[in-house]
């Protein structure tokens, strides 16, 4: 038996690096960390995980060597009365629930919206870490949602939602003053959720912009191509950054 983190990189925007991330993170800690890990793609209609890894397999699929072992990328529905057995297609619940134990990790790609289905897929996550980049909206919005787990999962004892962890996507190092003075203000404020207040817990590492990442990291057969990634702020300290604290739990 294994003890399964159930992980997500998660928000309310479109378009801040979900499904990317949830991809090339699922990617490198199977093909590089040598961890055991179950996509779930549950970003209904869109299902661009799995569309990822059908396409992937078109491309390379006649060039991996035998014992090269993809891991599973699963199509879920997020709502919890919509399994459909028959087709195949179960809900969030089910696959955590039937898979639990039999992985280090199982990595839920959600849609980009907090509605009721999307809720009760949440709540069999362990960690979520929601990304932003420096950008007014995206900076609302992700501080917004961050509010929203901690009030009503992390403090709620019906759901698994441990922690919760902000950080940098797009991180471009032009630009490390204005970042520098940002993460300042965010370990600075609080807010309150009735009488007790709390502070954004923010990772010490972040995803730098890179076309490569959208392009060719973004694949659900091949990890990072660590020739390329040579700086200490590469993603391979971001995935080190995420075995550690979902260890430390
Ligand atoms: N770190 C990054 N570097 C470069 N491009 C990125 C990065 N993260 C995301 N992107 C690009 O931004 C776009 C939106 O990302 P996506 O993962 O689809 O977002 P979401 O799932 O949140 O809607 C995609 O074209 C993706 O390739
Ligand atoms: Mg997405």
């Amino acid at each position: 038996m294994k003890e399964t983190k159930v992980i997500s990189f998660v928000g309310e925007k479109g378009g801040i690096g979900k499904t990317t991330i949830n991809i090339m993170a699922a990617s490198a800690l199977h093909y590089y960390f040598k961890k055991s890990v179950l996509l779930i793609d549950s970003d209904n209609p869109q299902f661009s995980s799995f569309k990822k890894r059908k396409s992937d397999l078109k491309i390379f699929g006649d060039f991996l060597e035998d014992d090269h072992k993809p891991y599973k990328v699963i199509k879920a529905k997020a709502n919890p009365n919509e399994s459909d057995r028959y087709n195949g297609i179960l809900t969030v619940q089910e696959i955590v629930e039937e898979n639990d134990g039999k992985y280090d990790y199982i990595i839920i790609d959600f849609p980009g919206n907090i509605n009721e289905d999307m809720t009760s897929g949440l709540i069999h996550v362990d960690y979520a870490f929601i990304p932003f980049s420096h950008d007014q909206l995206e900076i609302e919005s992700s501080t917004s949602y961050y509010k929203k787990l901690m009030k009503f999962f992390i403090l709620n004892e019906d759901t698994n939602l441990k922690k919760a962890f902000l950080f940098y996507n797009r991180y471009q190092r032009v630009k490390k003053n204005k970042y520098s003075k940002l993460t300042e203000l965010l370990k600075q404020s609080n807010f309150n959720i009735g009488e007790d207040a709390f502070k954004y817990n923010l990772l010490e590492t972040y995803v730098l912009d890179k076309t490569i990442y959208q392009e060719e990291f973004r694949n659900t057969l091949f990890s990072f191509n660590e020739n390329q990634e040579n700086d200490p702020e590469d993603f391979k300290a971001f995935i080190n950054e995420i075995i550690k604290l979902t260890n430390n739990g």
